[in-house]
């Protein structure tokens, strides 16, 4: 099978080969990688322990892949071009050797500040060229990165420092985003107060602002750039040794720490990258997101690299200076592939249209979406605006535990439809459930999504707690990994993803979970309880609404209002911040004394005639009170 599909026909002939030889497969599209020792074991899973194991007895490097491989043929090819928040600040092109010896002397300070092949180094960096080359130098040295968005707060950096037990962590001064500068020093020490297991902080200077430096712990990137070179060996690892631990929202307790490994990552981000776009030579591909998410690390740095793509990453936000900053970028760098979430299309379609159209798009070839469910209007706004009705829109479902890709149509060789994410990549067989795991067959057809066979770069545990690991995916279902999302399928076997159908609300494309938020809202000292759910929201696809009860005597004003806002942002990130909050007498409740969140999300959604059945409830009065004063 060719690494490349080009047609509908091989589309279909590499998806049936695909499922009917995966071994034989994966084997193939593998051999197109470099390996130091090819494979022993192409595949070995089962699904109820959970374990699956891709490559077994291969050994490799991913830089390797990703740099040291394209040196020959496209050393002075451009890698990344870097683009700042500031329009007039200079942006950074690095070709593949460049980047290839910043990595390598990267990987040397890392060396040098005892990180060796196993330890975890947190990064908690803005969108600037060194994380990317952080990222890299980690997987260059064998050690598991642990990338934090910058834009979490000091307890969820905590919290994930001291799950993966990092042992060193990467951040800056601050960070720049739209006009404003965030301190990200002053957030990590906050965070560093409660990490004894960090033994050196490494700072880059990004904006020039005061910052206290721990003496014998915190240093300096720069200077301690100067005492290393920039030749570093790549390290030999196993295909199944761990690359990096990303945490993602659970519906419960706290983030999960999705555990992604070397070689079967590799190989199908690369393939995915490769086919979902349709990358060619001497295109340039801009996905918008932060390496901070799943989308940033297979879809900026490790998928594109490995193809020997020119990716941009962008600092900054869509609307700064102005609205029109992303279709400014678009024509300054000529980009041929744009990939976005739903969540900035909605925002940006409603300035304007004059700042959109006094930029030149033309050379767009395949526009994406990813990480929520795209509205037919906004779709179409994509298609018309932006790709000029000539661009196919990929809209790619995939999740963080999947590490790529994995329904979505391939830019102009399979068929697209809108708000449908369309077919799945060859190696993924999906399958529609029932409530009770039976499979919906025939379509048109609707249900639970699952997945019945591994793909190389699922998540192989949750870092330090495979039960969890077992229990959220593999137990709803038998020898099925669940996705948590519920999908259709039309009569030509498109699925269209529908959201999710446990207590994960995805806002602006992020993955929240309630109990988390919950969790935080509970610890104010006027809380007695309270409950989260979604309503949809124009722009952000769903927003948070929080019903919560006060203690006896607290005034429920805005002001309070403020105060838990503020409490949520500081634990967990301002996009975890509530839309709206009501404060109730008490929360509707099963006899069993589980909160019925249907009906709250009725109220929150304004669906208000169709309440479904509160006689059930233990306090049915509660509903009518509710309604009455919501938000
Ligand atoms: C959840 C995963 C995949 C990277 C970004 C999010 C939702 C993702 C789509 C899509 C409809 C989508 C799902 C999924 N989702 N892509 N194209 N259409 N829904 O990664 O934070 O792990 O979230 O995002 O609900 O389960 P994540």
């Amino acid at each position: 099978m060719a690494f490349k599909i080009k047609t509908l026909t091989e589309y279909r002939d590499s998806y049936q080969k695909s499922i009917q030889q995966p071994e034989a497969f994966w084997a193939e599209i593998a051999e197109n990688f470099q390996w130091k020792k090819k494979w022993d074991k192409v595949l070995e899973w089962d699904f109820t322990k959970p374990e699956v194991k891709w490559f077994q007895g291969a050994k490799l490097n991913i830089t390797e892949n990703c740099l040291d491989r394209h040196l020959e043929t496209r050393g002075d090819k451009t890698a990344i071009i870097w683009e700042p928040n500031d329009p007039n600040e200079a942006a950074v092109h690095l070709t593949y050797k460049q980047l290839h010896e910043q990595v390598s002397q990267f990987a040397n300070v890392l060396k040098n500040n005892g990180v060796a092949k196993g330890d975890r180094v947190c990064i908690y960096l803005p969108m600037v060229p060194e994380l990317a080359i952080a990222v890299l130098a980690c997987a260059r040295i064998g050690a598991v990165h642990s990338v934090v968005f910058a834009g979490f707060s000091s307890v969820a950096l905590a919290s994930r420092i001291k799950d993966a037990q990092c042992k060193i962590l990467l951040t800056s001064d601050g960070s720049f985003r739209g006009n404003k500068t965030i301190e990200l020093k002053t957030i990590a020490d906050e965070a560093l107060k409660e990490t004894p297991s960090i033994e050196t902080a490494i700072i880059l200077k990004r904006t020039g602002g005061a910052v206290t430096m721990q003496d014998g712990r915190d240093k300096w990137w720069h200077e301690e750039l100067e005492k290393v070179d920039n030749n570093c060996p790549a390290e030999e690892m196993d295909a199944e040794d761990m690359l990096f631990i990303l945490y993602t929202s659970g519906s419960t307790g706290k983030p999960k720490g999705m555990v992604h490994t070397c070689g079967g990552y590799m190989v199908y981000t690369a393939y995915t990258f490769q086919n979902v776009f349709q990358y060619e030579e001497d295109d340039i591909y801009w996905c918008t997101a932060d390496i901070g998410w799943i989308t940033g690390h297979s879809y900026i740095v490790y998928g594109p690299l490995a193809q020997g793509a020119t990716t941009v990453m962008f600092e900054g936000i869509p609307t700064y200076p102005d609205a029109g900053r992303f279709w400014e970028v678009v024509e300054k760098y000529k980009v041929t592939q744009f990939y976005t979430a739903p969540t900035a299309i909605r925002a940006l379609e409603k300035f304007p249209l004059e700042v959109v159209e006094k930029h030149d798009l033309s050379s767009i070839k395949v526009l994406g979406t990813v990480g929520e469910p795209i509205n037919e209007e906004a779709w179409h706004w994509y298609d018309k605006h932006i790709g000029h009705g000539k661009a196919p829109i990929v809209d790619t479902w995939w999740q963080t535990e999947t590490g790529g890709i994995m329904i979505s149509s391939l830019a102009g060789v399979t068929p697209q439809k809108p708000t449908f994410a369309t077919l799945p990549l060859p190696g993924i067989q999906p399958v529609l459930l029932d409530d009770e795991g039976a499979p919906v067959t025939g379509s048109p057809a609707q249900g639970k999504l699952a997945i019945q066979f591994p793909w190389p770069s699922i998540a192989r545990t949750i870092y330090g707690d495979h039960q969890r690991y077992k229990d959220t995916y593999f137990s709803a279902f038998t020898n099925k990994y669940f996705t948590g999302d519920g999908a259709l399928r039309d009569e030509k076997g498109f699925y269209r993803i529908t959201g999710r159908v446990d207590d994960v609300i995805i806002v602006s494309g992020h993955n929240l979970g309630t109990a988390p938020i919950e969790n935080v809202i509970n610890q104010h000292d006027a809380v007695v309880e309270s409950a989260i759910v979604g309503f949809p929201h124009d722009i952000k696809g769903n927003a948070l609404y929080a019903y919560i009860i006060l203690h006896e005597g607290v005034d429920g004003n805005d002001a309070l209002r403020k105060e838990i806002n503020d409490l949520i942002a500081k634990n967990i990130g301002p996009i975890a911040k509530c839309d709206k909050i009501q404060f109730v007498p008490s929360l509707p409740k099963t006899r069993s004394g589980k909160i019925m969140r249907r009906i709250l999300r009725k109220v929150a959604a304004d669906e208000l005639d169709n309440l479904g059945d509160i006689s059930t409830l233990l306090n049915p009065e509660v509903v009518s009170a509710i309604i009455k004063h919501r938000v």
